[in-house]
């Protein structure tokens, strides 16, 4: 018998038993629908991109959007790096003086004696000179061809210099009889150093003009009794 102001329940009525649908889980379907509704997008998503894919039920394969952002991070920095190193290599160059270093036109090339009659073509590569002995006196031709700049080659069975580009022809001391070239090859000063060595100077050029008086015997053009 219940006691007025107990803390007895009120209600007598037996508690009813847990719902089955309470303990059991959920059926397969029903989390399908909720995964479908977690992915739901408004509008038509576009063909081919990943929204498509998940509404259409398609799960995405290949690197996540985490791994392609990196990539992509990755390619920008490198592109900006790139690009900021070549322009401040281009500033730091501006600053930079822009000479153009050519071999010394005055050298010394030995001792008269070192020179035997003819054409001596050692120092042809360093200096693009020849120098010459005549029985009266030694110079140096400026090895250029008077038609347009090539460098001919001395040919000692023909006793001549050819040029290979345009068929020019000089003889042993550098005076042309074929071929277009217009004059004779220039020569260049030469003077005895205090050591006696020989000194040339391919600065200052001795020609023979067509139809004009020679240079070839002017002083500095020549030496003589060496
Ligand atoms: S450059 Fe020598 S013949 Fe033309």
């Amino acid at each position: 018998m219940a006691v007025p102001g107990s803390d007895q329940p009120k209600n007598d009525q037996p508690n009813p038993s847990p719902s089955p649908d309470a303990t059991q889980p959920a059926p397969q379907s029903a989390v399908d629908a909720t995964k479908v509704d977690a992915t739901k997008y408004v509008g038509t998503p576009a063909v081919g991109t990943s929204k498509a894919a998940a509404s259409a039920g398609l799960s995405s394969s290949g690197p996540s959007n985490t791994d392609i952002d990196r990539r992509r991070r990755r390619l920008v920095w490198v592109g900006v790096t790139a690009f900021l190193t070549a322009w401040f290599l281009a500033f730091f160059r501006f600053f930079l003086p822009r000479t153009l270093f050519e071999p010394n036109s005055v050298f010394k090339i030995g001792y008269p004696s070192e020179f035997a009659l003819g054409v001596d073509t050692k120092f042809q590569q360093k200096y693009r000179i020849w120098v010459d002995r005549s029985p009266d006196r030694v110079f140096v031709i400026y090895a250029r061809c008077t038609h347009l700049g090539c460098t001919p080659d001395w040919k000692p069975s023909e006793n001549k210099f050819k040029c290979p580009c345009h068929g020019s022809g000089y003889d042993s001391e550098g005076i042309n009889f074929e071929g277009p070239a217009p004059r004779p090859m220039d020569r260049a000063h030469v003077e005895l150093a205090p050591d006696g060595q020989i000194i040339v100077d391919t600065s200052r050029l001795y020609q023979w003009p067509k139809g004009q008086p020679s240079k070839f015997n002017d002083p500095g053009a020549f030496l003589t009794g060496v």
